[in-house]
């Protein structure tokens, strides 16, 4: 089918969409700046307009949909493919092609090495036929056979012309597809993937210190950016202020990575750990040389942040409730929009 994209711009970019596939998938892969954040119905960053009966209705269940105008023709990029040709307006003030990351791709993967790590919590491989290069703090899709929609999970070591990723997944209550991978003693799974994705990415040109607030599985994507910046000794000239919150101290994962690069700079990088249901009396003082604090991880990042902040480039990395409770502060901080960093997952 033939799509095109239209924004108030006036700007035109006709493309190909394969039978059945999503319009952000389409448009991302041929190059065009198309607005998304989750890519999978959560954010409601992706909403567009086509002339009704066009484009095949989305699942009205899901979070990003409940602010659509259905009599406008509104709609999810990323839920929805085409009956036919047609025209679809945009909220992109480009429509040019945008080469500043590698184009997402389908392919076949192959998700193995399954290994617990927290409660809930795994870690996993996964294997592309073909080799790729994905920038740090990006993430992948992942759809299973017989289960209906994506889920995203982001990239948790940087290397480049790589096919072997790795990730976190977290065992949700109910979830189809966590239930396929980790109730029924699967070693391995083949699926089809769509990657890579994301803008809350790290660029090592733009040499600034980091700021990193994030909570749970948020870590995975974060872990990426430590990686990355490890591999090129980045600490040894830029500082890393690194808040990690998680329930219970037991629902902490990645202690021995997050340790090393605490000792590797020792004098650039600081760690504080947050929980938030850990009883106060019961609370260990610390865990593995770090001090742990009681609350929620965006109210320990409020009582420690240090005020000279404002040139810092943070990423956040988590459920919407923690970024939406940690942006007061880090705007109070005059840390500029730009250099704000967070894909909204849900
Ligand atoms: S709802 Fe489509 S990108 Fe988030």
């Amino acid at each position: 089918m033939k799509v095109t994209f239209l924004n108030k711009q006036k700007d035109r970019k006709t493309i190909t969409c394969n039978d059945g596939e999503k319009l952000l998938h389409a448009g991302l892969r041929q190059g065009i700046p198309l607005p998304y954040e989750c890519g999978t119905g959560q954010c409601g960053t992706c909403i567009a307009r086509a002339k009704p009966g066009t484009v095949q209705p989305n699942n009205s269940d899901l979070p990003g949909s409940k602010n659509l105008n259905l009599n406008k023709g509104e709609f999810l990029l990323c839920q929805c493919s085409v009956y036919e040709d047609c025209d679809i307006l945009v909220d992109s003030k480009k429509l040019s092609h945008n080469h500043q990351y590698s184009l997402p791709k389908h392919q076949d993967g192959h998700l193995h090495n399954f290994n617990i790590i927290a409660p809930d919590v795994y870690v996993a491989d996964l294997e592309l036929p073909n080799l790729i290069n994905f920038q740090a703090g990006q993430f992948f899709l992942f759809k299973a056979p017989g289960i209906e929609g994506y889920r995203a999970y982001s990239m948790t070591s940087y290397n480049q012309n790589t096919n072997q990723l790795n990730f976190v997944i977290k065992k949700v209550n109910q979830g189809k597809f966590t239930s396929i991978l980790f109730d029924h003693d699967t070693k391995s799974l083949d699926l089809e993937t769509f990657g890579p994705l994301g803008k809350a990415t790290f660029d090592p040109e733009e040499k600034k210190d980091l700021l990193f607030i994030t909570g749970g599985s948020g870590i995975a994507g974060i872990m990426s950016i430590l990686d990355h910046a490890d591999k090129i000794n980045y600490f040894t000239s830029n500082t890393a202020t690194i808040f990690f919150g998680a329930r219970t101290i037991n629902d902490f994962f990645f202690i021995d990575k997050l340790t090393d690069i605490k000792k590797k700079y020792s004098n650039n990088v600081k760690l504080f750990f947050a929980t938030s249901e850990e009883n106060k009396k019961s609370l260990p003082q610390q865990i593995s040389d770090h001090e742990v604090h009681r609350g929620y991880v965006h109210e320990v990042f409020s009582n420690k942040i240090g005020a000279d902040c404002s040139e810092h480039i943070v990423f956040l990395g988590g459920p919407s409730v923690m970024v939406n409770s940690a942006l007061p502060k880090i705007l109070e901080l005059g840390i500029p929009a730009k250099n704000i960093r967070f894909d909204r997952f849900g």
